[in-house]
């Protein structure tokens, strides 16, 4: 067995030294054991192409589509193609720099009691499609992921962060939890915090604040 270990890491070691440099300039055609996608079939930003009729190679914005996270620069033109991500409070979580606020932006979510349930209810079907894996259908840390030994999943239920610390938690990721900015929109993200907080209240709320309708609903 000894013996077995020995040559394997002198195979490395050659491979490794055939192989691994490669950063020297010369005029040969290189010994390609690693293609490394050298050649690919793509187009560079700035660059022509011959497949579309326009001869641009980047591609405009399809008409009345919006960029994830970005809003019209100008509301009134349907196809304006500016888009613009200000530095709000609904857009950043954020108050001032650095200051993560509390509450959710009911103006901008177009929030009123009527929709706030149906608000929530979607919030619970992004958070058990994206968070639930790792932080639990009841947000409490062990979901799937956690019980495969993945470290440190954060017990929401437990969570003090304030609702623009969450936003932010959710654009950029934290530790080993990964940036969710690009998967899901701004209203999804508030959804979920809102979906997050019903999740804490069930938990936590004090006996009084619930006992009316908890008999409410014993009694059915
Ligand atoms: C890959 C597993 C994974 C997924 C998926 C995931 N998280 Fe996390 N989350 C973590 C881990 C791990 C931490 C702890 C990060 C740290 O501080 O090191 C964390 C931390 C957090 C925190 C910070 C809590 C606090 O009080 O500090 C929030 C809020 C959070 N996650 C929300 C979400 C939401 C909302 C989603 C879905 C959009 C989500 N997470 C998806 C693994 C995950």
């Amino acid at each position: 067995m000894r013996y077995f270990f020995i040559i394997y890491a002198l195979l490395a070691v050659l491979v490794v030294s055939i192989g691994g440099f490669r950063g020297e300039k010369f005029k040969q055609t290189p010994i390609r054991i690693f293609p490394d996608m050298d050649e690919q079939d793509r187009i560079d930003p700035q660059e022509g192409s011959d497949f579309f009729h326009d001869g641009l190679g980047a591609r405009q914005p399809v008409q009345s589509t919006l960029p994830q996270g970005l809003e019209p620069a100008d509301l009134a033109d349907e196809n304006t193609k500016t888009f613009t991500n200000d530095n709000s409070y609904y857009h950043t979580g954020m108050f001032d720099e650095n200051v993560f606020g509390n509450g959710l932006p009911v103006e901008e979510l177009g929030l009123n009691e009527e929709n706030l349930p149906a608000f929530i209810k979607r919030g619970k079907v992004a958070f058990n499609s994206n968070c639930a894996i790792c932080h639990g259908v009841s947000g409490n840390g062990k979901g799937v992921v956690a019980s495969y030994g993945v470290p440190g999943v954060f017990n929401l239920i437990d969570s003090t962060l304030p609702d623009g610390g969450m936003y932010d938690v959710i654009v950029n990721g934290r530790g080993n939890m990964a940036a969710f900015g690009y998967q899901i929109d701004v209203k999804d993200r508030w959804a979920i915090i809102a979906y997050l907080r019903a999740l804490q209240y069930a938990r936590k709320a004090p006996l009084e604040q619930v006992k009316d309708a908890y008999e409410a609903s014993a009694a059915k």
